[in-house]
């Protein structure tokens, strides 16, 4: 098989990641702040360890402002659903997935307003209209994607940041497809919000934990209240960081694994890195000479995801040849019905993403095309 579907979720996981996992069930590893016997300790080391590899990355004021998660999708739901009163006004971009577009879907439906600020062909967020929109003081809540999950834009982040500083709007970031393939700039003095991501996608960690971090006072209420070990006494969720979101057992031993995947990645990361931009710019190349083909993301700054669709018809028999030769990909609408209407792929069935990663290799790559061309050829 060919995996061309790292954006769903990488594959091979970083080295040392299952290693780690294992290590963390096999040793003496208890369960994080119900006791203080060593085996609890080890535990909390694990949580807290992870917690300092992140923020390194993430570069929030201290360790406990990145709130453990199950995924990407779970800690954009707390952002989101856990800060809006139901008349609050939310500014968004038009090509949001699905983890953000539902829960905003489902705030509207309880009087919430959403406006989506002027966006380009492929999504990315108007930097002048975002600015001038939040200057109207109409708003309580910002989200956007930091990379798109269809066409691998990527939005600039730095700038749309700074508007929300000057403006006093918190922010929430939807950084799944951003983590690993780019750094994350340091945010400004002023800053509110939110940074909502998972580990197993440009990380290279395991599934099964997100991050959720936060920046200056954004506070949103929890969605999950429960034992945190913490004021046990007390039938009152704790206020206190990261205790405030992190209800009942944690994924210990994935944490773990998460943490190897960082260690991985601070030192190879940029090669990492380097070495998908350059497989998915030759296949992006490759791709783009095939004239029945509509390429859907800027040749220039993407992620290391190349979206195509037709011009005419479906694209269903470019998804039948792709899986008849076992190359994995994911076609069809890929949890993000608002980016295909925006691009106005659904006439066509969609689109067919191919997402790249460090352990492809050219051969690979040449007899996806080979395969995609023959298709258009009527071969
Ligand atoms: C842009 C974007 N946001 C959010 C998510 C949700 O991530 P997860 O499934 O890890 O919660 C994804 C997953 O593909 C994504 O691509």
């Amino acid at each position: 098989m060919i995996y061309l579907d790292h954006a769903a979720t990488s594959w091979p996981k970083a080295p040392g990641v299952a290693e780690a996992v294992a290590q963390a069930l096999i040793s003496p590893v208890g369960n994080v702040g119900r006791s203080a016997h060593p085996m609890a300790l080890a535990a909390a080391r694990i949580l807290y360890d992870c917690r300092l590899a992140l923020q390194e990355i993430v570069h929030t004021s201290a360790p406990e402002k990145t709130v453990f998660t199950r995924n990407a999708t779970e800690a954009l739901n707390i952002a989101i659903l856990g800060s809006l009163a139901p008349e609050g006004r939310v500014l968004t971009t038009a090509v949001e997935h699905n983890a953000v577009a539902r829960p905003l879907h489902h705030l509207m439906s309880n009087g919430v307003h959403v406006d989506t600020c002027a966006c380009d062909v492929y999504g990315i967020a108007d930097a002048a209209d975002f600015d001038r929109r939040l200057g109207t003081g109409s708003y309580d809540l910002v989200v956007f994607t930091a990379a798109n999950n269809l066409t691998g834009a990527v939005n600039p982040i730095r700038s749309l940041v700074e508007s929300c500083i000057r403006h006093h709007v918190p922010f929430v970031i939807d950084a799944a497809q951003a983590m690993g393939e780019m750094d994350i700039p340091r945010f400004g003095e002023g800053a509110q919000g939110a940074l909502c991501f998972s580990l197993h996608k440009g990380l290279l960690g395991p599934s099964g934990v997100g991050v959720m971090g936060l920046y200056g006072d954004f506070s949103p209420r929890p969605l999950i209240y429960g034992g945190t070990g913490s004021r046990s006494d007390s039938v009152e969720q704790p206020d206190f960081l990261p205790d405030r979101y992190e209800s009942g057992t944690s994924a210990i031993a994935v944490i773990a694994g998460a943490k190897a995947a960082l260690d991985h990645m601070a030192i190879h990361g940029q090669a990492i890195n380097h070495e998908r931009k350059r497989l998915a710019d030759i296949l992006w190349d490759d791709l783009s000479r095939i004239g029945q083909l509509r390429m859907l993301g800027p040749r220039e700054g993407r992620s290391p995801i190349v979206s195509v669709t037709v011009r005419e018809g479906s694209i269903d028999r470019l998804a039948q040849a792709l899986f008849a030769k076992q190359v994995a990909v994911r076609s069809g609408f890929h949890c993000a019905p608002l980016a295909h209407r925006h691009l106005g792929t659904e006439v066509h069935g969609g689109a067919i993403r191919f997402s790249v990663g460090h352990t492809n290799t050219e051969a690979e790559l040449q007899m996806v095309s080979d395969t995609i061309r023959e298709v258009c050829d009527g071969r």
